[in-house]
């Protein structure tokens, strides 16, 4: 009796290194925020990124679906001596195939060839590069959720592989096994393991909740730091930290897509002297999948708790602008989108003339021209920070005894003094606190 598998990552295995042929699709008469051809380029990045090679590409325009196999027999026919030429055994749709298109698309393709669409593809390397046991549980759960309604007979297949290689890269999607006799108790199964997941993440979550409330007592801003995959937030955050790439603490900064997916907070101390938090999550993608949204939500509802956001843009992307409008699109769904934005557009050793691009991308927020890389504009970019932050306070005008030195200290390290003046009785103080911490100076508020 073989073993079953018990985690997602047994369910999703596959072999390291697999030939991949993409499929792109567009509805006639819409508005997809990327043309076909880029968002194809952008799934190639997403293969590289899981271990695949792309062999070849085939689009198709169409006015809606097939609605059995998605593209229409024509193009399927077309595709298939297309993988047979080049020899791929995957195919990967860049749109998210319903389960019944999966079905037909498998029975069409025929045995040897898998069909994945991006979502899967996403999954699969969400599943590869999560580290803490939050964010492992949280793809597991997508995963999971994601394969329930799809099951077919390559379920028992993949039982009968338990125990297969790990963090495979294409999920074992599309396999295909003997019988489906097995379905009804696997499906039990599934739904077993969400449950339990759903319970454990409960736990981590209750534990995270303990630590974020502790970090609020601290009354630190926070600066939540988003952007499109690969972006270079990472990159920023370690150079904020004076990180070195090589260093034991640096956050994985790699040119591949969604490299960092786990939450990393760092204190930075700013230009002012305040002491202020900045935390770098998942990098948002066009189409990030539904299932994703909703697996990491506790984490990205972060971003809307944070003081203000700090959106890094590659600005030498020939989609930049589609990408500013994707982060923006997500942030709104998250509810995040009235928080206050400074733009660090991002990568400028690159480029021969930044402010042109700067000029074309017409944003309506603060920006500044940085390299996360080299620290060119950095500088100027906390002070940007630091000035938006400043409108975030409360102006405040005390009088403090000078047996209090500690508020006074308080306030360079959390607030802002504007002006301060020795008096016989004490220093009198005209400055800006965060409005939590203004009932502290309360007893010595001077008008
Ligand atoms: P995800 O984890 O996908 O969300 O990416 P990220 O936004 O955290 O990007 P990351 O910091 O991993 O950087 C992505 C790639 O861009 C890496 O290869 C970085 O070395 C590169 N990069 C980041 N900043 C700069 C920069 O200022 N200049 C140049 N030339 N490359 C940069």
């Amino acid at each position: 009796m073989e073993k079953k598998p018990t985690t997602a990552k047994e369910y999703f295995t596959s072999s390291p290194q697999e030939r991949a042929f993409l499929v792109g699709t567009e509805l006639r008469d819409s508005h997809p925020l990327l043309p076909v051809e880029d968002s194809l380029e952008e799934l190639a990045r997403l293969a590289d990124t899981a271990g695949i090679d792309v062999v070849g590409q085939a689009i198709q325009r169409f006015n809606k679906p097939n609605s059995a196999t998605y593209i229409g027999p024509g193009k399927v026919e077309e595709v298939k001596i297309l993988v047979e030429e080049f020899e791929a055994g995957v195919i990967i749709f860049d749109d998210e195939l319903s389960p019944r298109h999966q079905r037909e698309l498998e029975a069409a393709f025929g045995e040897n060839v898998k069909v994945l669409d991006r979502t899967a593809l996403i999954l699969d390397i969400f599943a590869q590069h999560a580290q803490t046991r939050e964010g492992k549980l949280q793809v597991e759960l997508a995963q999971l959720e994601y394969r329930l309604p799809r099951l077919t007979r390559m379920w028992t297949h993949l039982a009968r592989q338990a125990g297969g290689r790990a963090g495979g890269a294409t999920g074992g999607v599309g396999l295909r096994g003997p019988g489906e006799t097995q379905l009804e108790v696997d499906r039990r199964e599934i739904n077993r393991r969400i449950s339990q997941i759903k319970v454990e993440l409960e736990s981590v979550r209750a534990h995270r909740e303990r630590h974020r409330s502790k970090r609020q007592q601290t009354e630190l801003k926070v600066v939540a730091i988003v952007g499109y995959t690969n972006a270079g937030k990472s990159t920023l955050l370690n150079t904020l930290s004076g990180i070195t790439p090589d260093s034991p603490s640096a956050v994985l900064a790699a040119d591949q897509l969604f490299a960092t997916l786990d939450p990393t907070t760092r204190r930075i101390v700013m230009p002012g002297g305040r002491e202020v938090l900045f935390t770098d999550t998942v990098g948002f993608i066009q189409k990030l999948p539904a299932q994703i949204v909703a697996a990491f939500r506790a984490t990205l509802e972060e971003i809307a708790d944070a003081d203000m956001l700090l959106h890094v843009v590659d600005m030498t992307h020939p989609n930049a602008l589609e990408q500013i409008e994707a982060v923006e699109d997500t942030l709104a769904e998250l509810e995040a989108d009235h928080l206050p934005m400074v733009v660090a557009l991002n990568k400028v050793d690159m480029l021969t003339d930044p402010e042109a691009i700067r000029q074309q991308l017409d944003l309506d927020v603060p920006s500044a021209l940085v390299s996360a890389k080299s620290g060119r504009g950095v500088d100027e970019l906390l002070i940007l920070i630091e000035a938006t932050m400043v409108g975030l306070l409360e102006p405040i005008e005390i009088h403090l005894p000078y047996q209090r030195g500690d508020l006074l200290s308080l306030l360079h390290e959390r607030g802002q003094v504007d002006q301060e003046k020795h008096t016989e009785s004490g220093i009198h103080v005209f400055g800006r606190v965060p409005a939590r911490m203004v009932p502290i100076f309360e007893p010595y508020r001077a008008t």
